[in-house]
């Protein structure tokens, strides 16, 4: 493996490789982007990593300075996973103040974006800049992250970027707690507690499958059993997987069948995300 930290050794080293499967990752690697690495392995011959903390897509209260920054603990992980390691610095990504920037989709300023304003702005932005360092024929992300993939999608498909984007499954720990970068932030405490936000996506899910059809009423109860458990709720959405709009149903039937209930909660002061997806019979 080959650790690279300049835009100009990294395109002289991807020159010649026509298969190139790219995780764009901020780093502090757990299983859930080692498991991206592995998948890349089945779409390219080279699969590069990034490790690069995004100061664009961090708000001024948010946690852009004591982000876990652990570079060689992921190299060492990495070693027999990626054939490229791209570790920039600030300076090597933004050498001048960025002031062109990639605008989202609308959905950016919903669900996620509410409660971070710019953060897929500046998402975007870096993704675009690094799809267009790599230029890989294959890029994957997480889809626990399942606005980011839709906006990234979104971004590739309107502004017709010669790259596939493949999404990965959810890994859970084996209480089914989606892995996390911030589930290191939980006390003891918090962590035995953490899994109720999977539960309760679950319930959701078995409650639509049951047949049930009103939406907002379910997000309401997911949202009261999340407070009545101690959780500080931004949102629970039923979505359709699309466009990730309202799922609309029609005189107790669905136009659409492929759902996605979405949350983000925070438990002390550790902000969770989580998604299940519900594909319902035709
Ligand atoms: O999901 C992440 O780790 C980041 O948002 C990404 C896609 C690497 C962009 O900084």
């Amino acid at each position: 493996m080959q650790n690279i930290s300049t835009i100009a050794e990294l395109r002289e080293r991807l020159s010649g490789e026509r298969a190139i499967a790219f995780v764009p990752t901020m780093g502090n690697l757990h299983e859930g982007h080692l498991n991206l690495m592995r998948l890349a392995r089945e779409h390219g011959s080279c699969v590069v990593a990034s490790l690069f903390v995004n100061p664009l897509q961090f708000g001024p209260s948010e946690d852009f300075d004591k982000y876990p920054r652990t570079l060689e603990a992921d190299c060492a992980r990495l070693q027999s996973l990626a054939d490229v390691v791209f570790a920039p610095a600030v300076s090597e990504m933004y050498p001048v103040q960025q002031t062109v920037f990639v605008e989202p989709p609308p959905i950016a300023d919903e669900l996620c974006g509410a409660a971070r304003p710019g953060h897929f702005r500046g998402m975007a932005t870096v993704v675009l800049k690094l799809l267009n360092i790599v230029q890989p024929q294959v890029a994957l992300f997480g889809k626990k992250d399942y606005q980011q993939l839709h906006i990234i999608r979104q971004m590739v498909m309107q502004m017709n970027l010669p790259v596939r984007v493949v999404g990965g499954e959810t890994v859970r720990a084996a209480d089914g707690l989606a892995l996390s970068s911030r589930n290191q932030y939980l006390s003891a405490e918090e962590r035995g507690k953490a899994v109720f936000l999977y539960q309760t996506l679950q319930e959701a899910q078995r409650a639509i499958l049951r047949g049930g059809r009103d939406f907002e009423r379910l997000e309401k109860q997911s949202v009261e059993a999340l407070r009545s458990r101690g959780w500080s709720v931004d949102y629970v959405a039923v979505r359709k997987q699309s466009d990730l709009q309202p799922a609309d149903p029609v005189q107790g039937n669905l136009a659409q069948h492929e759902l996605v209930i979405l949350a983000a909660a925070k438990l002390g002061n550790t902000r969770l995300l989580d998604n299940v997806e519900v594909y319902l019979a035709a």
